[in-house]
């Protein structure tokens, strides 16, 4: 069964966006930076599965782009899959355009990649491998 890891938020800072996830009696199990996607990121566990808050690390983020565009919000979700390289074959073959050939390296080390959103009915949809 193909598992909703977590729901991407994108926030301008995440100590003023903790405010409301805290209200709703959710706390942060974790917070790092992924270099990769230039962000800090804060996990909250929901039954069954997280919401990750992600706050630009510098202007040249992907994440500032996206915020600069559409303003903060939701931002993608996220499938955990056994094996990320045969998932990344099965979309390709289907059609769906992804954002890098190989899986990068992401929160939790986990291995990651993006479907591009205009091949995805304007969804951002990531991919992770646990333990990678
Ligand atoms: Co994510």
């Amino acid at each position: 069964m193909t598992v909703l890891d977590h729901i991407g938020v994108a926030v301008a800072s995440l100590e003023r966006r903790l405010a409301l996830y805290r209200a709703l009696g959710l706390e942060v199990a974790s917070v790092e930076e992924v270099s990769s996607e230039k962000v800090r990121v804060a996990f909250l566990p929901v039954e069954g599965t997280s919401i990750e808050l992600l706050e630009p690390t510098g202007p040249d983020s992907p994440v500032a782009a996206f915020i600069a565009k559409r303003g903060e919000g939701l931002h993608h979700l996220c499938f955990r899959v056994a094996d990320i390289r045969g998932a990344m074959a099965q979309l390709k073959a289907n059609g769906f355009e992804l954002l890098t050939d190989e899986p990068a390296r992401g929160a939790h080390g986990c291995l990651v990649c993006f479907v591009h959103p205009r091949s995805a009915g304007g969804v951002l949809v990531e991919l992770s491998q646990p333990g990678g």
